[in-house]
């Protein structure tokens, strides 16, 4: 997939160089140009969401020029949510159209949700298709331009370069487990830190994971022949807010270990690791964009793998911070590399803690795939958390912590058993598991398992979603004001 430009121009609308403009088409409002305000009077062009109406105009020295006729609903209605939306018709009509450069003119204040509507839309993953689809001749649309007097370049910029955060994401996500490693995780982290003075990054191998004492990490990377890696990278943007911790979830591929997992579906478990990629592509982001804030992000990557050495059932392991597991059932490996993994955040000194991880199947026949869910053990940092979601369009959905779930998650042989037989409220159950990694710090736990693929929100479609970066950056950025 080709980089779309985008870039902020003020000035009237109607100057734009581009081959095709954008005009927003509100209920009940007309438009100021007669040849257009015609369409809207004959019925052609209309102003509900996701209408679309093509014209054309004459451009002063440039031969025709296209119009789109974008229908955004009741202008009290239209929120960044809408935007999103109403930008991902246009774009992907403009595609159909040939456009090559295309200008909007933003409703005031939702320059950004353009953007993201636009370039999330416009994602592609065809690098392993050897011929194009012949459905897909246009070239794609090369440039955005956000046109008006009101349009914040900043806000223009931090769109792109959260979109751009999210493609990427999806990029790591879509990549099959055989290319997508946790050495190839860890080599994408370093290549990040490399572009930026404020970021360092850290490489734990397999040796250095259980010299530190991660031994529920080590257990589920125990049976397979691919490296593991703990990926650690540190951001320091300068200023008084506290330190964040990002933690997320990369298991590169999860056939469930000795309890394996069937074969159906089994295929999906490439994405496993969207929790840590969605980390890892979000500090790649807020290092661009110089946020002030301080993060430490901590993302662990292992395959899980059935083997002759892999974990087994009953097997009792220790984590870094002395509890010690039974291995029930080693399909719930997420739990275990997320453990000593939220040790090592906690380690390295950070305040509050937020977790992304596809971790269980119970949230996606809770919430489906319209809200993550979000668990914590802070109303106020829950409460940061689910407005940086909302604003996002990355819903999140609280659902509780309880004494009575916490006491399912107590060993018969060990401290704890990393799951239950009787399947009672699973995925409260593996929040309840993981807070007794936290030390008591603010923590929110977001499962991704329903929304990091399968979305289907108009701007990201079934496929990989990018989930939870934008969410991150939009955290960052808020915590830093
Ligand atoms: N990665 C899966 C969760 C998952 C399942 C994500 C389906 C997306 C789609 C996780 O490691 C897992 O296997 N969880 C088990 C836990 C159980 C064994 C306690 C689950 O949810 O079934
Ligand atoms: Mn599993
Ligand atoms: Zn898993």
């Amino acid at each position: 997939m080709r980089e779309i430009k985008v870039t902020a121009r003020r000035g009237a609308a109607g100057e734009t160089a581009a081959d095709t403009r954008v005009v927003g088409l509100f209920d009940g409002e007309s438009l100021d140009q007669r040849p257009l305000q015609a369409l809207v009077e004959s019925g052609e062009a209309k102003a509900a969401l996701k209408q679309v109406a093509v014209a054309h105009e004459e451009a002063p020295g440039a031969g025709q020029r296209r119009v789109l006729i974008a229908g955004l609903g009741k202008r009290e209605e239209l929120d960044a949510e809408k935007a999103r939306v109403a930008a991902a018709t246009v774009a992907a009509r403009a595609k159909e159209l040939g456009t090559a450069s295309l200008s909007w003119a933003p409703p005031d204040g939702l320059a950004g949700a353009v953007v993201e509507g636009t370039l999330l839309r416009m994602y592609e993953f065809d690098r392993f298709k050897s011929k194009q689809d012949d459905d897909d001749s246009s070239a794609g649309i090369e440039s955005l331009e956000l046109a008006g007097d009101s349009v914040s370049e900043e806000e223009v910029e931090r769109a792109r370069v959260s979109a751009d955060a999210a493609n990427k994401t999806r990029d790591l996500q879509n990549l099959p487990s055989n290319v997508a490693t946790p050495t190839f995780l860890a080599e994408r982290a370093a290549e990040i830190a490399a572009q930026h003075d404020s970021l360092e990054v850290e490489l734990l191998d397999r040796e250095a994971i259980v010299a530190h004492g991660m031994g529920a990490f080590a257990a589920v990377a125990q049976g397979t022949y691919a490296e593991p890696r703990l990926i650690v990278l540190r951001y320091t943007g300068g200023n008084a807010g506290p330190h964040l911790g990002f933690v997320g979830k990369a298991v590169t591929f999860d056939t469930g270990g000795i309890s394996i997992k069937p074969s159906g579906k089994m295929h999906e478990m490439k994405f496993d690791m969207s929790g840590g990629a969605a980390v890892i592509e979000s500090i790649g982001a807020i290092a661009q964009l110089g946020l002030p804030a301080t993060i430490t992000a901590v993302v662990p990557s292992t395959e899980n793998m059935p083997s002759g050495r892999s974990v087994k059932p009953g097997d009792i392991v220790t984590a870094m911070n002395g509890t010690t597991i039974e291995v029930n059932n080693t399909d719930a490996e997420g739990r275990l590399i997320l453990a000593d993994a939220l040790c090592y955040a906690v380690e390295q000194g950070v305040e509050r803690i937020v977790d992304l991880a596809t971790l269980t199947g119970a949230i996606i026949i809770a919430l489906g795939s319209t809200y993550a869910g979000l668990f914590s053990n802070d109303d106020a940092w829950c409460e940061q958390v689910k407005g940086a979601g909302d604003r996002t369009g990355e819903l999140g959905w609280r659902l509780p912590l309880h004494p009575e779930y916490l006491e399912l998650t107590k060993g018969q042989y060990a401290d704890l058993t990393n799951a239950f037989e009787q399947r009672k409220a699973p995925s409260a159950y593996a929040a309840e598991f993981l807070r007794q990694f936290v030390d008591e710090r603010p923590w929110v736990h977001m499962d991704i398992a329903g929304t990091a693929w399968g979305l289907n929100r108009p701007y990201v479609g079934k496929g990989a979603s990018g989930f939870g970066v934008r969410t991150l950056i939009e955290l960052a950025r808020a915590a830093g004001t």
